[in-house]
């Protein structure tokens, strides 16, 4: 079992991004309904924030709800929805007493009133928390987001206050929804699913990618734990060669 002992703590991803996928799966090899998969599913958003606080790092982000999933069906999405209500409300003491800072990203304009306020209140009421910041992404989707992030540099160079040479990557990222989030060290999906489903795709560029059979309500901190332990091991490159690397890490001590 991995442990968080085992975790080094010169080497903390600094931000971990989680496609929680497999709640369907789940409820139905149980012989029930997709929506209590869904229901089953906070006891492994909570490990899983612990989880990372307790490694060190910095933010989480959850995705949550894709922009793709408003073409499920509308009783799921209505459950989704009173579910996302419901759990917000419900987890609000704990995110202060652990010091969570919640964040959203996405569409929000798309979310019911209800879910607009519920979230509102709990962004609001943790603000000041500075242990983690917890990034809920709903009705998100990455190019989505790249979208809107070209429109408003488009709108910068018409009214006159940009020019396409100031148009560089860090301008690019400072208008994405992620402007206030170090990019994504870490990236873990669960069920087993090797696809990114329209995730984070500028944000991940540089991601180490972790895949799990395990659906998303079975995952506790272990299996956070153990991604991070698979991601120390991992040597990351950034297009440079393991020798480089060597000489660099000699250089420092
Ligand atoms: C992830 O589980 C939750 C959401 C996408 C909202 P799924 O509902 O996608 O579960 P599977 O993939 O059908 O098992
Ligand atoms: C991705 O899961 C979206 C979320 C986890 C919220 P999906 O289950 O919707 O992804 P696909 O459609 O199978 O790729
Ligand atoms: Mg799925």
């Amino acid at each position: 079992m991995s442990l968080v002992e085992n975790i080094k703590k010169n080497k903390v991803p600094k931000h971990i991004a989680i496609i929680m996928d497999g709640n369907g799966r789940w409820a139905k090899k149980k012989g029930m309904a997709r929506i209590f998969g869904h229901r089953n599913a906070l006891t492994a958003v909570r490990e899983s924030v612990i989880g990372a606080s307790e490694v060190g790092t910095e933010a989480i982000s959850l995705y949550a709800f894709s922009t793709e999933n408003w073409n499920r069906p509308k009783l799921e999405v209505d459950a989704l929805m009173s579910l996302l209500i419901h759990s917000l409300k419900k987890e609000l003491p704990d995110f202060q007493k652990n010091n969570v800072k919640v964040n959203a990203i996405g569409r929000l304009g798309d979310l019911p009133k209800k879910a607009q306020e519920t979230l509102n209140e709990v962004i609001d009421a943790t603000k000041t928390n500075n242990k983690i910041t917890l990034t809920f992404c709903l009705s998100y989707g990455s190019r989505e987001e790249i979208n809107t992030c070209v429109k408003k540099i488009a709108e910068e160079v018409k009214k006159g206050n940009l020019n396409p040479e100031d148009i560089t990557e860090d301008l690019i990222q400072q208008n994405l929804y992620t402007h206030n989030l170090p990019d994504v060290d870490l990236m873990i999906r669960t069920s087993g699913e090797q696809r990114l489903s329209n995730y984070l795709l500028w944000q991940l560029a540089y991601a180490e990618l972790y895949f799990t059979e395990t659906l998303w309500p079975d995952f506790r901190r272990e299996d956070l734990f153990k991604a991070v332990e698979t991601y120390q091991n991992r040597e990351r490159r950034f297009g440079k060669t393991s020798e480089q690397l060597e000489g660099e890490h000699e250089q420092t001590i």
